[in-house]
């Protein structure tokens, strides 16, 4: 295990909004940089970076390409956040404690926001200083390109959508979570990953960790809908079951679906302990934060 996580996680998300201070800038025509930077910094918990660094460092990867890969991974994130909150998805006015993007700068420069994060992320794995090989960068891509499209995220986000009033059953609703959430959580441990020379079943083993923490992070966000308020998460709490959006705990229950995730980080656990690492003491860590965390 490590001995002070909570120090490891402050210094590495500090260093995460410098770079990202540094790459998302305001030199834009039309402000649209001013909108981009009101969207990513100074708020979010920055797991997905974080779970690139813990994974790139478990494995002594390239430092200065594992840097990249954090924030392209959180560039999307944020984007999928500032389109998730528009008024023709969720329709939401808060978050991470703020107006959403679209409030303070009107739709058409949110979805432009979001637009141009998407673009600039991969523009980040791709620098031309040498400083990330090119089989490297283009690894990089492919993971997140396949997580963030209609195979992941934005296919996750139109079954969201198409489901409101619908009561799916659990591998439906479990299909959903996976690819609208869990897919970037995932992509995030193997992109770390690919910053490094990893074997085969090491990659599996992560994958498996990923996926189980990826699932587990949006049962815990449909909890955290019903059990916390607007001010400790930063956004509207409440909204899903205002929505009539299906989520694990319209499923299940509030106590089966907390205990369906710390099922789920039990198996995170177990993947790592299979996986032949030396010290996934950081992904242990990172796994517990998951499925503890109170927004
Ligand atoms: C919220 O993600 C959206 C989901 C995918 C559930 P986070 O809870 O990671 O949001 P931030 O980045 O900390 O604001
Ligand atoms: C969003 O899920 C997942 C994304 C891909 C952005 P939610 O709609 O539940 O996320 P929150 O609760 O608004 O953060
Ligand atoms: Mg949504
Ligand atoms: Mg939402
Ligand atoms: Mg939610």
């Amino acid at each position: 295990m490590v001995a002070d996580l909570d120090a490891w996680r402050r210094e590495r998300q500090a260093a995460v909004e410098r770079a990202l201070d540094a790459w998302v800038t305001s030199d834009t025509p039309a402000a649209l940089g001013e909108a981009m930077r009101y969207a990513v910094l100074d708020g979010g918990k920055r797991l997905r970076p974080l779970l690139v660094l813990a994974s790139s460092e478990v494995l002594g990867g390239n430092r200065a390409a594992a840097m990249r890969a954090a924030c392209a991974v959180e560039l999307i994130h944020a984007y999928s956040l500032v389109h998730d909150d528009m008024p023709c998805m969720d329709d939401d006015v808060l978050r991470r404690g703020k107006p959403t993007v679209h409030v303070r700068f009107g739709q058409a420069q949110a979805l432009l926001a979001g637009d141009a994060l998407q673009a600039l992320a991969f523009e980040l794995l791709t620098p031309d200083d040498g400083s990330v090989p090119d089989a490297m960068a283009a690894h990089l891509c492919r993971l997140l390109a396949r997580a963030a499209g209609a195979g992941g995220m934005a296919g996750g986000q139109a079954i969201d959508l198409a489901s409101v009033g619908v009561a799916l059953d659990q591998p439906s609703l479990e299909a959903m979570h996976r690819l609208k959430t869990g897919a970037l959580l995932q992509a995030s441990v193997l992109m770390g990953a690919a910053t490094a020379q990893t074997g085969a079943a090491e990659v599996a083993a992560l994958a498996d960790y990923g996926a189980c923490i990826g699932l587990a992070f949006q049962v815990v966000d449909d909890v955290l809908d019903v059990t916390a308020d607007s001010q400790t998460l930063g956004k509207t709490a409440g909204k899903d079951a205002a929505a009539d959006k299906p989520t694990y705990v319209s499923l299940m229950g509030l106590d089966a679906a907390q205990a369906y995730a710390d099922e789920m980080i039990g198996r995170a656990h177990r993947a790592l302990d299979g996986s032949g690492l030396p010290s996934p003491g950081l992904l242990h860590g990172l796994a517990d934060w998951v499925g503890r965390r109170s927004h």
